[in-house]
């Protein structure tokens, strides 16, 4: 037991002395800028280059939509279930249709622009 208590202390004061010690620098870098994604600045290419081989205007290959405006794809996230089409595990319903599936960084963006109210710029 006397052991396990000078460890917590030697774990807390190791702590304590990490967190007193940040310079200038550390505290403005490890503040993330806050942005909001929109349509035209982050969405626009992920579609392009992923989706709109197949959901063009007229689309093509089968797809029964167009995602090629700023309205098309806003329309797909709220009443297509895009976002849970991206996201899926499940091949026979992921889009890219076939697969694979987009890198989670894209996923997480086209998340976040919903989280961000589908905003066109
Ligand atoms: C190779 C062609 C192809 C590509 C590429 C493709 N899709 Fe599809 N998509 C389809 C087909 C075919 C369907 C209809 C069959 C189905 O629902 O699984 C479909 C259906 C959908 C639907 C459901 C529409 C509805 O009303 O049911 C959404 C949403 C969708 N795709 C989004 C996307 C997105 C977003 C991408 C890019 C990340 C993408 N698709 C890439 C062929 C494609």
């Amino acid at each position: 037991m006397k052991t396990i208590n000078k460890l917590c202390i030697l774990i807390a004061v190791v702590f304590i002395y990490s967190c007193t010690n940040n310079s200038v620098d550390d505290l403005i870098d490890a503040t993330p800028i806050p942005t909001i994604v929109t349509y035209n600045d982050n969405v626009k290419s992920i579609i392009d280059n992923n989706c709109i081989s197949c959901h063009s205007d007229p689309p093509v290959n089968g797809a029964p939509i167009s995602l090629v405006t700023f309205e098309q794809v806003r329309n797909a996230v709220e009443n297509n279930g895009l976002i849970s089409r991206i996201s899926s595990n499940d091949q026979g319903f992921l889009m890219p249709f076939g697969g694979p599936r987009l890198p989670q960084n894209l996923i997480d963006i086209i998340t976040q622009w919903e989280t961000d109210g589908l905003p066109e710029d």
